[in-house]
């Protein structure tokens, strides 16, 4: 029985999505068709037909109205890549015709419709997946098993820095504006859920934030108005009690910074950007020597890579991978589509469930609300939202 998905959103990130497909198909691992798209911009939707025809062979229905779409279509599945402020909107309408949703990242603009969405999912008893790629790396995966080894003995910190940008917008000029979700939420809810990948749950956490660049340039030369956050620095607890320091410098000038190191008792683990195939750096402790470690899978003799991502990256035990950045990026983003529609037909738990999107999102808007209640919040009193200065801004900017 073929699987029938249809994607919203015909901008940046859906287009990529169908690379991505095109990856899988290529791969042998295309368990779904993509039968329709959906973008209430015409020239995106004109657009996205002819790349899905050249990259798939086939012509998905085009309609500039998601109703219309789900009303004369039977879909089993949709993506969900529109720009953050109508993720909920078009995941409940899914969830009220019995459609399977996976929602790009973040789940929603706020926590309270991440709720709500997490709610109506489980009433429609639906799948909801989150499309966060970047724990989809097999080098990700590979550190993860390090760390589970003890390989670094108990881990006690993490760090999750980086720095870039500039003065400049970074990639849409809505990503600068607060009431469709800033650049900190943006970027930030992918290293929440990497932290959380790599150390489980985080249960309180601390910050500061600032606007830096009141106004951006785009590519033309254009500027554009800010009112969202583009540095944040914050602590976070997980509940193992180890820490993460956390830095997201989107206004970074001169030295570019990402760094992201677990700490242990028995050592460090050095991990490269997101998508760069780059190899992990290990050193142990060793009678009291620092010693690297060149030959990290030798530690981890059971890991291997799930069959997709094996397939897609020519290979189950990786320690490093040269791909261009967009082949990589497609591969994860098929990754999690398959991921998506395999739960939907053994009926299990997608990898990245609404309840961890939902997470993530709650553990950044923290670090912005902490500083307006000047104290530490816990992830759980984000989640109930009884106090929620930073929200209510936003709320009230959409009201006015
Ligand atoms: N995982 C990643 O690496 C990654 C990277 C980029 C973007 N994203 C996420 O993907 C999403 C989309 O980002 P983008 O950069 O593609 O944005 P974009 O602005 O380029 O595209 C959004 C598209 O959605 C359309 N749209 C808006 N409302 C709609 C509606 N109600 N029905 C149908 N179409 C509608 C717009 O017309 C536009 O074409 C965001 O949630 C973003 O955070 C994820």
């Amino acid at each position: 029985m073929s699987f029938a998905m249809g994607l919203v959103g015909c901008g940046v990130m859906g287009r990529r999505h169908v690379i991505g497909m095109k990856q899988l198909k290529a791969a042998g691992k295309l368990n779904f068709d993509l039968v329709a798209v959906c973008d209430i911009m015409p020239a995106n939707l004109e657009k996205m037909v002819d790349h899905a025809e050249e990259l798939l062979g086939e012509r998905p229905q085009a309609f500039t109205d998601f109703d219309t779409m789900i009303s004369t279509l039977k879909l089993d599945g949709i993506i969900v890549t529109t720009s953050p402020e109508m993720h909920v909107d078009v995941a409940e309408k899914a969830f009220a015709a019995g459609i399977h949703v996976m929602v790009e990242k973040p789940i929603t603009l706020t926590v309270a419709e991440g709720v709500r969405l997490v709610e109506a999912g489980k009433k429609a008893n639906l799948k909801l997946a989150v499309a966060e790629n970047y724990r989809r790396d097999p080098i990700n995966r590979l550190g993860k098993a390090l760390v589970d080894s003890g390989a670094i003995g108990t881990p006690f910190l993490a760090t999750q820095e980086s720095s870039g940008g500039g003065e400049f917008v970074i990639i849409t000029p809505w990503r600068h504006r607060k009431d469709r979700g800033g650049i900190v939420i943006d970027m930030g809810v992918h290293y929440t859920d990497i932290l959380e990948f790599y150390l489980g749950p985080i249960d309180t956490v601390v910050g500061m934030n600032s606007i830096v660049d009141k106004e951006r340039t785009d590519a033309q030369g254009n500027k554009h108005p800010v009112d969202a956050e583009d540095l944040s620095v914050g602590v976070m607890r997980f509940e193992s009690g180890a820490l993460a320091n956390w830095l997201l410098n989107v206004a970074g000038r001169g030295e570019g910074l990402f760094s992201r190191v677990i700490y242990g008792t028995g050592g460090s683990l050095s991990i490269p950007g997101d998508r760069s195939g780059k190899p992990l750096r290990l050193v142990q402790r060793r009678e009291g020597k620092d010693t690297p470690v060149e030959d990290l899978l030798a530690l981890v003799p059971d890991f291997h890579l799930d069959e997709v991502t094996a397939a897609l990256f020519k290979g189950d035990r990786l320690a490093t991978y040269d791909l261009p950045w967009a082949e990589i990026d497609a591969n994860l983003l098929g990754i999690e589509q398959a991921d998506f529609v395999d739960a939907v037909l053994n009926d299990r738990e997608p990898e990245v469930t609404g309840e961890q999107g939902l997470r993530s999102l709650a553990l950044v808007f923290g670090v912005l609300e902490s500083e307006l209640l000047n104290r530490m919040v816990t992830l759980q009193e984000i989640l109930l939202g009884e106090e929620q200065p930073y929200q209510d801004e936003i709320l009230r900017g959409m009201q006015a």
